[in-house]
């Protein structure tokens, strides 16, 4: 995958307060699918692929959390992470964590992901 960095993947002010939303960065059958994250007022961006079987969490596409909004949670087998830091709480894969991706806003309001994979 060649892909340009830093890369914008959307603007701050379109983002929901507390949730989050998927974005791919890439093309061809390989591209990057992560997911980002807001939560009082925190941004985390994570690779969208669960470290108990490798399944992206959102099923449907773009449904990432718990109903109470509480959590992140993969929908093949009910894991649970925390927003902060991608760690899952509960679940097949409890102890482990989402692939964190390093990401910054510009002065623009821009999201920028800064490299495809966590340093
Ligand atoms: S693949 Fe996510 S909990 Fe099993």
């Amino acid at each position: 995958m060649t892909t340009a960095l830093p890369q914008v993947l959307v603007r701050r002010a379109a983002l929901p307060l507390d949730g989050a939303v998927p974005f791919t960065v890439g093309e061809g059958d390989w591209p990057l699918r992560g997911v980002l994250v807001q939560r009082a007022g925190a941004l985390q961006a994570y690779v969208n692929r669960c470290p108990h079987a490798g399944h992206r969490l959102d099923l449907p596409v773009g449904k990432f959390t718990t109903p109470d909004g509480l959590w992140l949670r993969c929908a093949s087998h009910g894991a649970l992470f925390r927003f902060s830091d991608g760690e899952c709480v509960a679940g097949p894969c409890a102890g482990r964590a989402l692939q964190s991706l390093p990401i910054t806003v510009d002065a623009d309001g821009n999201v920028l992901l800064l490299a495809l994979a966590a340093e």
